[in-house]
């Protein structure tokens, strides 16, 4: 695919070298374009040495009376990352003041954009309504990754990790078949929190992208969604019916509110297995002594779940530190699912906050199904997979 690679000016633009270096290696003809402010972050010549093209900058060059149309006509996909604030605004809005953004009015093919900036910009209301705009015109959004900005900041804003901007690219490069046409599939995601006192909670390090990329793909395979999700700092994804709660108590009940038309359930949330005992109502004053926390068990919802699994699929997921397999296998047989997403938590890869992830798919049958370190997306879609042959009946192998 012939693809123009965009890169505008953010501390995340060295990142951008990497990627064009990936797409060429996945066999894609690269165009790369920098804004004025991108030039300043990085150098032309890196991107004119590692896709072997003649960097485009400038609209005034002489030569470039008309390039950003033959650009705009000559290629196939329009990739921005990192796209700064001011890009998102000037497609959104129109502006045609400089190469990228006059070329972004001339193109006509799919757009991916991965946004890249501080907290509080992304949070902005402008820059709100100009991803709503971009989302309304089809455009795919690259939701940055929630961590320590270049700006001291800890929050959302900071460039997806390449692995989720090329399975983007990888998308549009082979279409997803709707092959969840007229299944209704309920996904939990995220974390519950559960009250200590009116300040304080016991939760845990889920971030919802698991679960949030498993109802993206979803919906784009042309299930119907609903996406009951603990506490997380990622947008809804389009065409979801999104349930928020907070709690396990709550998130039991939107579960089976919502259970009754469903096809695949997919357990993915982090849910409490304890809970403070007696919350208080009002906050605990600090003493000098040691405090104890009397924790009271919480029901298990998947468990609950299997109990009156009927005709519908359900699928849960093992977090262990250890022993994997063996513990995936007996969440298998004692909460009576179909199928169980294992991966592993703690330590260096561990399966929270990442925005990559690694599992073992152990089937109902017996089969263990490895999938190597790959995007949540990408990993999303290998357990839709299954599902899919699991819900036509065919022998579940790779
Ligand atoms: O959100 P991310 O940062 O992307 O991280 C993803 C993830 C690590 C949270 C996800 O991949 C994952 O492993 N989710 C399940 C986490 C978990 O609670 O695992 P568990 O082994 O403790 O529970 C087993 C199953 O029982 C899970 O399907 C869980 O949803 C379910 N459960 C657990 C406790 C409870 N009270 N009710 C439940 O339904």
């Amino acid at each position: 695919m012939r693809i123009i690679l965009g890169v505008t000016g953010g501390i995340a633009a060295y990142k951008a070298a990497d990627l064009a270096r990936s797409l060429v290696r996945e066999g894609h003809e690269v165009q790369p374009v920098l804004t004025r402010s991108a030039e300043e972050f990085v150098s032309a010549v890196t991107f004119a040495s590692l896709t072997g093209k003649k960097v485009l900058t400038n609209l005034f060059e002489p030569s470039a009376a008309i390039e950003h149309i033959d650009v705009a006509q000559g290629n196939d996909l329009l990739l921005v990352a990192p796209a700064t604030a001011n890009i998102l605004a000037e497609f959104a809005h129109g502006l045609a003041g400089g190469f990228l953004s006059t070329l972004y009015l001339a193109f006509r093919g799919p757009v991916i954009l991965a946004p890249a900036m501080n907290t509080n910009m992304w949070e902005h209301d402008a820059t709100r309504a100009n991803l709503e705009t971009l989302r309304r015109r089809g455009h795919v959004i690259v939701e940055p990754g929630v961590g320590m900005l270049a700006c001291g900041t800890f929050g959302a804003g900071r460039l997806a990790e390449n692995e989720a901007i090329l399975d983007a690219v990888r998308r549009v490069v082979n279409p997803v078949v709707r092959d969840l046409e007229g299944e209704i599939v309920l996904i939990t995601a995220g974390p519950t929190q559960e009250t200590i006192d009116p300040v304080r909670y016991i939760s845990n390090r889920s971030s919802g992208k698991m679960g949030y990329a498993l109802a993206e793909a979803a919906v784009e395979r042309g299930a119907k969604v609903i996406l009951v999700s603990g506490p997380v700092a990622l947008d809804a994804p389009r065409g979801v019916e999104m349930v928020r709660v907070r709690t396990a108590a709550e998130m039991r009940t939107a579960v089976f509110a919502k259970l009754e038309p469903a096809t695949v359930v997919i357990k993915c949330a982090a849910v409490a297995d304890y809970r403070p005992a007696a919350p208080a109502d009002r906050k605990i004053k600090k003493k000098g002594a040691a405090v104890t926390l009397e924790l009271a068990p919480v029901g298990d919802i998947l468990a609950e779940l299997g109990q009156t699994h009927g005709n519908r699929l359900l699928v849960g997921f093992a977090a262990e530190t250890d022993n994997l397999l063996e513990y995936a296998r007996r969440k298998l047989e004692e909460k009576n699912c179909d199928m169980i997403v294992a991966n592993r938590v703690g330590g260096e890869g561990s399966a929270f906050e990442s925005d990559t992830n690694e599992v073992f798919l152990v089937m109902k049958g017996g089969e263990v199904i490895e999938v190597p370190r790959a995007s949540k997306r990408a990993i999303a879609d290998r357990i839709l997979g299954q599902i899919v042959r699991l819900s036509q009946g065919v022998a579940v192998t790779r």
